[in-house]
């Protein structure tokens, strides 16, 4: 009943979109949720923390940084939990899902692993022990088991661990998460895989091969860190091929930045750019959901990484509504 009116009033105030729900909408076009990133310090802010547990906007949390390698097992076979519980704590004061992120990467890796010259059989130990001691210690969760293993072009991307192993690491991170928890939701998640294109050619491939070898890959991840007026055209038909597959499919770390300074006409262009890939992910049934790499401005990732770009998120600096928001709105309700 809620949430009938919730819509009602949603449809009654999208001139002005200041009462309208992104996770009450996504639920209703059929998506097990719409959801955020977040980090440890931002959880010091008490208005950030009061809309990040607003479940009429999310209803999934994922934590940027603290389930990282060099975050949950900095030295060999030493685990520190603190920073992710933090994150599942919060989510679970308003039964929120979480996303682990994520179980094996060549980035914000802890330097044992990537200077230990171990063996092959070492190394895939190594992950095995990695990826089953997070999965297990956090329990009923989603994970992104392996991100970021394709280079652009499709290629294998040289890391310790595809120079150490070859594919051979994929498998066994994928079959250690699923015997520490075989109801975990175990995905494989990249970026540049929003169009069709060589790496999404590639991610195909890979996850056929994968699953027809019995690696238990339920999902990818597409990681969709746009940018403004460059939604890849080919968005929909991609994430159906993807479906296709016989797997499930996610937004997972949604953002369209922008060369700054904001203007009217850039924040209608990223309004429209939300709209785009909310209704791409509408029109697949196997897209089971959508989340932001944060939902403000202020702790975006961009500007740091990006040197001037920003303004990526659909609630500015100020933690006011943009455009945007009423673009994924928009994109839910087409
Ligand atoms: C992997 O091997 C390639 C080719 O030999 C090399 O260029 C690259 O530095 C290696 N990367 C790592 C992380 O070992
Ligand atoms: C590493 O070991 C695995 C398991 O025995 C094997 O399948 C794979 O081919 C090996 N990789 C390399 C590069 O030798
Ligand atoms: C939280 O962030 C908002 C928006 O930037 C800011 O106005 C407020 O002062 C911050 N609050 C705390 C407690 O840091």
């Amino acid at each position: 009943m809620r949430r009938i009116l919730s819509v009602i009033f949603v449809l009654n105030s999208l001139s002005t979109s200041t009462t309208a729900q992104l996770n009450i909408l996504a639920q209703l076009a059929g998506k097990k949720y719409f959801g955020t990133a977040t980090d440890n310090p931002e959880l010091t802010n008490t208005s950030y923390v009061a809309q990040l547990g607003n479940t009429l906007d999310f209803h999934q949390l994922t934590p940027a940084n603290s389930m990282k390698w060099e975050n949950t097992e900095p030295e060999r076979g030493q685990f520190t939990f603190s920073g992710g519980d933090a994150i599942v704590a919060q989510a679970e004061k308003h039964n929120q899902l979480v996303r682990g992120h994520n179980c094996v990467w060549h980035n914000q890796l802890a330097t044992w692993v990537t200077e230990g010259n171990f063996d092959n059989s070492t190394l895939l130990s190594i992950v095995e022990n990695h990826c089953s001691t997070l999965v297990k210690h956090y329990k009923g969760k989603i994970w992104d088991v392996l991100n970021e293993v394709l280079n652009d072009d499709g290629t294998f991307r040289e890391s310790v661990f595809f120079n150490t192993t070859g594919t051979a690491y994929m498998g066994a991170a994928f079959r250690a998460a699923r015997k520490a928890d075989p109801k975990a939701k175990l995905y494989i998640n990249d970026f540049n895989i929003e169009g069709e294109g060589a790496k999404s050619t590639a991610m195909i491939n890979l996850v056929k091969q994968l699953r027809a070898e019995g690696v238990p890959v339920d999902g990818i991840g597409v990681q969709s860190h746009l940018i403004v007026g460059g939604v890849p055209p080919t968005m929909k038909a991609n994430l159906q091929a993807f479906a296709a597959l016989g797997v499930e499919v996610a937004i997972t770390e949604l953002d369209v930045r922008m060369n700054l300074p904001v203007t009217p006409a850039l924040l209608e262009q990223q309004k429209k750019d939300y709209k785009t890939v909310i209704e791409a992910c509408k029109a697949v049934p196997r897209c089971v959901g959508v989340t932001v790499w944060d939902w403000t401005d202020k702790f975006s990732w961009v500007p740091g990484t990006f040197a001037g770009q920003g303004a990526a998120c659909p609630w500015d600096e100020n933690f006011v509504k943009k455009p945007a928001y009423l673009g994924i709105i928009e994109g839910w309700l087409i």
